[in-house]
C-alpha cells in the first residue's frame, strides 16, 4: 500500500549539530541533530536502522518504537535518498554490532524525532563506490554520482591541490591575473570554439585555447610573475586524457631562463606529492633531451616506470640483403627494435598480432626473432648474415630465451609504433611499477617540423617559442635541425605540463613566423597587437602551463579526466546533464545574423 508522502516537515528551529561522519565515542550521551540522505534503511521488525549519509560519512540511526513510536512509524516510510533531519541521543553500540569499517562504527543515534525535508525518487543506480551504473547514466545524473564518496574524494583532492598551488605561487611572488574568455583566436594548434558577435554580424570571438599571448603581454606590462588557474577550450578529438574545455595552471616569469622555471615548478610538484600523497619526490627530476626520449622510448612523454627500451640497428643493417630493412634505410629511415627478455611466453599468434597493432600507428609490420641455443628462430633469419645477426644481438644485449622485435620505416613512424608497442608490452607483462611516480623533463624539442599536408614548417609547441642560441645559425638553411628552449614535464607517460622560454625580440619573432609560412600580412591580422607589444621593450620571459585535470587524475588514481571534473563532457563532447550542445531559438539566430544547415 502506498503511503502518502507529505510536504511540511522542515528544518524549522532545528540546527544541525554535527556532520554524519563526525559523532565519536566521546560524544555518547549528547543530544544531536543530524541531517543528510537516507543511504539505506533496514527494517528488522521491531527496530528500523537507517544509515544516514552526508559529505563527511555515515552514521547509523536506530528507530525504536519504544523510544518514540511516531518517529518509528515515520521511519517505516523512508526510502533511499530521502533527505531527513533526525534528533536523538548518541549511544554506544552493543558490542556485537560494532562496525570497525565505519569511522562512526562504535556509536549510533537513538532517533527520537524525524523530519522528512524532501522525498527522493528511486535513484537510477546504487549510490556507492562500487556502483552498478554505466558512465553515461552517472553523467546524466551527475548530482547523484557526486554523492558517491569516491567522486567527492576526487573533487576534494582537486580543491586541496589548487589551494596548495595558489599558496605556493603567492609565496614565490606570482600574481593571479584574469585574462579574457571572449577573445581572438590564439594559434595553439587545435580548432577554436567560436562565439558569434551580435553587434558585429559575421564576426566572431574565439574562446582561448590558452592565455598564451595575454600572459606574454602581461610580462611586457611589467607584471614580472603571473599565474592563473584558467579554463582553456580546444575543439579536438577527445581521448581519456583530453576534454574540450579543461583547466590549466598557467604561469609566466620575466628575466628568466629555463632552469628558473623548472626550479619553481619542481618545488611545487614536490610540495603537491608530499601534502597530497605523503610521498617524497627526489629533486632534481630526471631530464632527457627530446632526441634521447624519442630514440630510447619512442615518445616525447616517456613512461619511465619500466625498461623495454628501444635499440637502433640501422648501422648494423645498412646494405642488408633483407629488402624490407635495406629499403627503409636507403630512404633515410631507420630500423629499431625492442628486446623482450625471456620472451618465450609470446606465442606465434601474439607475435603476429603485433602487426595490426602497429598498423594503427602507420607502421607496415613487425619482424621478430627468437634467440635460441641454436641461434635465430625467425622468418627473417634467412635474409640476414651471421655477422648482422651477431651485431644485432650485441646491440640488443640479447640472451638465449629473448625475443627481438624490429620495425623499419621513417624515424617518426618507427618511434610511434615501437613507443606504443613498448607501452602495450609493459602492461601485458605487468612490468610497469604501479606504485611509482616517475617524473621526467623532456628538453631541446625541435623548434619546428615539416608538415607534408600543409607543405610548410609548423611549430612543435607554438610559434612564440625561442630557438636555442647555439642553433640560431641553422635557422636559414636547416630549420628542421633547430632545437628550441621548450620543456615538457611527463608523469608516468602523461604530459602534465609544457612551456618554453619565449622569443622577446620582434625581429626574431618575425623571422620565425616567416619560416613557418606566416607572412607579414597574416601575422599582422592575427596577432599584430602582440608583435607591436614586443616592439615596446618586452623583457626576456618564459613560462609553462600544467593540465590541472591531468594532475588531479594522476594524483587521485582516477581512470579518466571525467572523474576529476565536476561536470565533464562525454567522450563525444556532450554534457549529458544539460544536453549541451543544443539547438537555439530562431530568434537568437536571427539576432546573430546566422543561418544553420542541419547536419546531413
Ligand atoms: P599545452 O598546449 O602543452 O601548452 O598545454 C599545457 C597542458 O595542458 C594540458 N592539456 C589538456 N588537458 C586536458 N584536455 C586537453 N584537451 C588538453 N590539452 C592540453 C596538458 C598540457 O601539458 N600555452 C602553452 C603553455 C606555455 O607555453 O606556457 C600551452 O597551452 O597537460
Ligand atoms: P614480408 O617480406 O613482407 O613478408 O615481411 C617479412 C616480415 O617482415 C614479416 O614478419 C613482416 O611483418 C615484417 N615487416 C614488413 N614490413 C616491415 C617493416 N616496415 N618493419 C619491420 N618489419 C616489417
Amino acid at each position: 500500500m502506498a503511503i502518502e508522502r507529505v510536504f511540511g516537515d522542515q528544518l524549522g528551529d532545528w540546527k544541525r549539530s554535527c556532520y554524519c561522519g563526525e559523532p565519536r565515542a566521546e560524544d555518547v550521551g549528547r543530544d544531536l541533530i543530524l541531517t543528510g540522505w537516507v543511504h539505506t534503511r533496514r527494517d528488522h521488525g521491531g527496530l528500523i536502522f537507517v544509515d544516514l549519509r552526508d559529505r563527511s560519512g555515515i552514521t547509523q540511526i536506530v528507530f525504536n518504537p519504544e523510544v518514540d513510536p511516531i518517529a518509528h512509524e515515520k521511519a517505516k516510510q523512508l526510502r533511499s535518498e530521502d533527505v531527513i533531519a533526525v534528533r536523538g541521543v548518541l549511544s554506544r553500540r552493543p558490542a556485537e554490532t560494532l562496525n570497525p569499517d565505519l569511522a562512526t562504527g562504535e556509536v549510533e543515534l537513538a532517533g527520537k524525532e524525524l523530519r522528512l525535508l524532501n522525498a527522493s525518487q528511486v535513484p537510477p543506480f546504487l549510490i556507492d563506490d562500487e556502483t552498478d551504473a554505466n558512465e553515461n547514466t552517472r553523467l546524466k545524473y551527475r548530482y547523484l554520482d557526486l554523492r558517491r564518496p569516491r567522486s567527492l574524494a576526487h573533487l576534494l583532492l582537486r580543491y586541496r591541490m589548487t589551494k596548495l598551488i595558489r599558496d605556493y605561487l603567492d609565496v614565490h611572488g606570482f600574481i593571479d591575473v584574469e585574462t579574457p574568455v571572449l577573445t581572438k583566436s590564439t594559434p595553439e594548434g587545435a580548432r577554436d570554439y567560436l562565439v558569434p558577435s551580435r553587434i558585429y554580424k559575421g564576426k566572431f570571438y574565439a574562446l582561448p585555447q590558452s592565455p598564451q599571448l595575454f600572459k606574454q603581454i602581461l610580462m611586457v606590462g611589467g607584471l614580472d610573475r603571473y599565474f592563473q588557474i584558467v579554463k582553456c577550450f580546444r575543439d579536438e578529438d577527445l581521448r581519456a586524457d583530453r576534454q574540450p574545455e579543461f583547466t590549466q595552471l598557467d604561469m609566466e616569469m620575466s628575466f628568466t631562463q629555463a632552469d628558473d622555471v623548472i626550479g619553481i615548478v619542481e618545488g611545487m610538484i614536490v610540495l603537491l606529492f608530499r601534502e597530497l600523497k605523503g610521498i617524497d619526490i627526489t629533486r632534481p627530476f630526471q631530464r632527457l633531451t627530446w632526441d634521447e626520449a624519442m630514440s630510447r622510448f619512442g615518445s616525447d612523454k616517456p613512461d619511465m616506470r619500466f625498461g623495454l627500451e628501444l635499440r637502433d640497428f640501422t648501422d648494423a643493417l645498412r646494405g642488408s640483403q633483407f629488402k624490407v630493412f635495406a629499403a627503409a634505410i636507403v630512404k633515410g629511415g631507420v630500423v629499431r627494435g625492442i628486446r623482450i627478455p625471456n620472451g618465450a611466453e609470446l606465442s606465434r599468434k601474439d607475435l603476429d598480432d603485433m602487426t595490426p597493432f602497429v598498423a594503427t600507428f602507420g607502421a607496415k609490420g613487425i619482424a621478430w626473432t627468437r634467440i635460441t641455443d641454436e641461434g635465430w628462430q625467425s622468418p627473417i633469419a634467412k635474409f640476414l648474415t651471421e655477422t648482422e645477426q651477431k651485431e644485432i644481438e650485441r646491440i640488443a644485449e640479447a640472451q638465449v630465451g629473448d625475443i627481438i622485435l624490429f620495425s623499419a620505416d621513417t624515424a617518426r613512424t618507427v618511434c610511434d609504433a615501437l613507443g606504443n608497442l613498448r607501452l602495450h608490452l609493459g602492461e601485458k607483462f605487468g612490468l610497469i611499477r604501479q606504485n611509482e611516480y616517475a617524473l621526467v623533463w623532456v628538453l631541446d624539442f625541435p623548434l619546428m617540423e615539416y608538415d607534408a599536408d600543409e607543405q610548410r614548417y609548423v611549430a612543435l609547441h607554438h610559434p612564440f617559442t625561442a630557438p636555442l642560441d647555439e642553433d640560431l645559425h641553422l635557422l636559414d638553411n636547416e630549420p628542421a635541425k633547430v632545437r628550441s628552449k621548450a620543456y615538457d614535464l611527463a608523469l608516468n607517460g602523461t604530459e602534465i605540463g609544457g612551456g618554453s622560454i619565449r622569443i622577446h625580440q620582434l625581429e626574431l619573432q618575425r623571422k620565425i613566423l616567416g619560416l613557418m609560412g606566416i607572412g607579414e600580412e597574416e601575422a599582422q591580422a592575427k596577432f599584430g597587437f602582440f608583435l607591436e607589444a614586443l616592439s615596446f621593450g618586452a623583457p626576456p620571459h618564459g613560462g609553462i602551463a600544467f593540465g590541472i585535470d591531468r594532475l588531479a587524475m594522476l594524483l587521485s588514481g582516477a581512470q579518466s579526466l571525467r572523474d576529476v571534473i565536476a561536470f565533464p563532457k562525454s567522450q563525444r563532447a556532450v554534457c549529458l546533464l544539460t544536453e549541451a550542445p543544443s539547438t537555439v531559438d530562431a530568434r537568437q539566430l536571427r539576432e546573430l545574423g546566422i543561418q544553420t544547415k542541419t547536419a546531413e
